[in-house]
């Protein structure tokens, strides 16, 4: 008999859409696995007020296939000029599920990020008067910071005096790749949580660098030594609620990657369920999966538990080379390999 596993329907806590026919072409992936996504605001110009939110979350919409349900959670980008009144209004209405903190020049599309958390200072205790999350891309960008050093300086230099200031702030680490995030989320109290990419729990620096630079294994923050690797597949396959699915599939398309300059950001979202589910397989933890993926992030958001299933069967699934990007074609995580879980289709997809 095929061994399956079957969970209720999931949540991705961090998505990168694009817009246009990038966003077009990937929205699907993402909406047949998950039932909904907080989704990142690094548009370019940003998504910056809750009306361009507003917008941007129908424009998801409509990509969405139809007889498929799937709902977008967007997010503010925070900048030194943020309007609190605006971030709370929108939270209000519900147009606006978090914020984020990009410091400014981290990452992909973060040039008008914050320079100085001291500027955003009342923007952040309104959000932790009223219980708006706080989504952190943790890195500081000091050209002395070496990269691998920069997630674990920011912990240092940002993160723990903030949350020692604001104790009531809900803060999300995204994207977790050293041990000292590992054991900075464990230590803080429960209004501090962490998501944890596919990428982040198979590869290692190596995957990177060895036998030629591999551009399609390079994303912010950067994977880091094998240590780490290790200490990220213990807390994510824990059982811990501090620690849950976010995916941070982020497309760029091939030349963009294949570049003298190429972007940041892994396109995980085709086989992100599958990914996941082989390191918990592997880690002797299946019974976890459900909480990890489904669970434990709408908890701490706040959100209600998904209805509904999804159903996962031990079966080869061989990863395409390449998929539809809209303008050209993007490679997506695990491009040739073939993994072990296939996701069911459900009978939208048929
Ligand atoms: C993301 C992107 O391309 O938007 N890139 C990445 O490497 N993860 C931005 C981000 O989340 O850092
Ligand atoms: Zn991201």
């Amino acid at each position: 008999m095929t061994q399956s596993l079957t969970i209720r329907r999931p949540d991705d806590l961090h998505l990168h859409f694009r817009d246009g026919a990038t966003m077009r072409a990937v929205v699907p992936w993402s909406a047949r696995q998950f039932a909904r996504a907080i989704v990142m605001p690094n548009l370019a110009p940003p998504v910056t007020t809750s009306a361009l939110a507003a917008a941007y979350c129908e424009r998801i919409r409509a990509a969405v296939p139809a007889g498929v349900t799937f709902a977008p959670l967007m997010t503010a980008y925070l900048t030194d000029s943020t309007d609190a009144d605006d971030l709370v209004a929108g939270f209000a209405d519900g147009v606006l599920t978090a914020a984020k903190l990009y410091p400014a020049g981290a990452t992909t599309n973060s040039a008008s990020g914050v320079t100085d958390i001291a500027s955003i200072e009342p923007v952040l205790e309104r959000m932790a008067a009223i219980g708006m999350p706080l989504c952190v891309h943790g890195e500081v960008t000091s050209a002395d910071i070496d990269i691998f050093d920069r997630e674990a300086v920011f912990i240092d230099r940002i993160l723990a005096p903030l949350v020692e200031r604001l104790p009531e702030l809900k803060v999300i680490f995204e994207h977790v790749t050293t041990s000292q995030a590992v054991d900075f989320v464990k230590s803080a109290g429960a209004n501090v949580a962490a998501t944890v990419t596919p990428q982040h729990l198979h590869i290692n620096r190596n995957a990177m660098l060895v036998g030629g630079i591999r551009p399609h294994m390079y994303c912010l923050p950067v994977a880091k030594r094998e240590t780490h690797r290790l200490a990220l597949r213990q807390a994510a396959t824990s059982g811990s609620a501090k620690f849950f699915l976010g995916t941070d599939s982020a497309p760029h398309h091939r030349n963009a990657k294949e570049s003298d300059c190429g972007c940041a950001g892994i396109f995980n979202a085709p086989y992100a369920l599958e990914s996941y589910l082989q390191v918990f397989e592997d880690e002797g933890a299946l019974d976890r999966f459900e909480g990890f993926a489904s669970e434990h992030g709408a908890r701490f958001y706040g959100l209600a538990l998904n209805a509904g299933s999804v159903t996962l069967e031990k079966a080869p699934v061989a990863v395409p080379a390449e998929v539809d990007g809209g303008e050209a074609a993007i490679v997506p995580f695990h491009a040739g390999e073939t993994l072990s879980w296939r996701l069911v289709p459900s009978p939208a997809d048929a």
